[in-house]
């Protein structure tokens, strides 16, 4: 008995060991841009859909399907994303007569017919978003050699899951939204004099490197500044500027509007299912609440006439 005991008691200490040594070195996207003297620091932003009650603003969802569509979709795709996803519940709810006709603005080749030939035909809700491209290497021929990733998981696959930030809130629970906004308005024509103060500290990666290394010049070459990308360098040229696209909702189309509104539609394609998840989750606490009363009393009254 004492045996098991010291086992238990032994398995649940490595395992919080464990636990902090993962939470301590998983890494953070914003790190990126942060840690040179004079860098501007990453936004925060105040998620409507953070936390355990947050839901997400259908509006808002819209209007970052908008951004998408007139801006990002020129060079990415989101080969995950149906049309009939945009009027399902949880999302931006658009009607389902709406998604028909935002689909059907779009051809897609089907087939074969009887004849067995293929034919084109508009797009249906069942059908997933057009790709800007034909293949990959159409995608980096046009953009300099750099491949747009597929958006569909982008948001989920830049976010950083550490234990800290799970239960401190920030990040841990709005995954890579933030690191997208400060992307998407990180953007400076010329490259910053943080870096060229620091310029022989900055190594390829962005990373500091040790200042009595072989001096390394910082060179922009075809690429873009962004403050917050790994490296500093980045192909995609700033995408989106005040007024990118008109709102049909009347919002004002500011950078950081539509920075806000498109990061938000990406997280719901990444998650689709986060506000039934959520909702669900807060249902079994409350279960395992009230359960666990109701086993207290249950002890009490088993216990309550035998002497212990
Ligand atoms: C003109 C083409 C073009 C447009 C328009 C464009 N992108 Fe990009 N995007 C790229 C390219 C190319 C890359 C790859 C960058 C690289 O490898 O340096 C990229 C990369 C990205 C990344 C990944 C960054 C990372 O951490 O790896 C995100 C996120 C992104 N784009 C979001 C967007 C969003 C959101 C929009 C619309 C507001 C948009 N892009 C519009 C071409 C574009």
């Amino acid at each position: 008995m004492n045996n098991l005991k010291q086992n238990i008691t032994s398995i649940a200490r490595k395992t919080a060991i464990a636990l902090l040594v993962v939470s301590s070195v998983s890494g953070s996207a914003l790190a990126a841009g942060d840690h040179l003297e004079g860098a501007p620091e990453a936004k925060h932003v105040d998620w409507s859909w953070a936390g355990v009650f947050g839901t997400f603003d259908r509006a808002q969802l819209q209007r970052g399907y908008q951004v998408y569509k007139e801006v990002c979709a020129n060079c990415h795709a989101m080969d995950l994303v149906k049309f009939r996803n945009l009027s399902q519940s949880g999302g931006p709810e658009f009607s389902e007569a709406a998604v028909k006709v935002l689909a059907a603005e779009y051809e897609i080749e089907d087939g074969p017919d009887a004849e067995g030939e293929m034919f084109i035909r508009p797009r249906e809700p069942k059908d997933s978003m057009p790709a800007p491209f034909a293949n990959n290497n159409a995608a980096k021929a046009s953009n300099g050699g750099a491949l747009p990733p597929d958006l569909s998981l982008i948001a989920k696959a830049r976010g950083h899951y550490s234990f800290k930030d799970l239960f401190m809130g920030r990040d841990g629970l709005t995954g890579g939204t933030n690191y997208i906004y400060n992307l998407l308005t990180g953007y400076v024509d010329e490259v910053p004099e943080y870096i060229l103060e620091n310029d022989h500290h900055v190594n390829e990666m962005g990373k500091e490197a040790d200042p009595n290394f072989t001096e390394q010049h910082f060179e922009l070459g075809d690429s873009n500044f962004n403050h917050f990308y790994e490296g500093y360098k980045i192909a995609m040229a700033a995408p989106l500027f005040e007024d990118s696209v008109e709102y049909t909702d009347g919002t004002a189309a500011t950078l950081e509007q539509q920075a806000e509104d498109v990061a938000s539609f990406l997280i719901w394609a990444a998650e689709p299912k986060m506000e039934i998840r959520k909702s669900i989750g807060i249902k079994v606490l409350l279960y395992l609440i009230i359960l666990a009363g109701l086993m207290y009393a249950v002890k009490r009254r088993i216990w309550e006439n035998v002497r212990h």
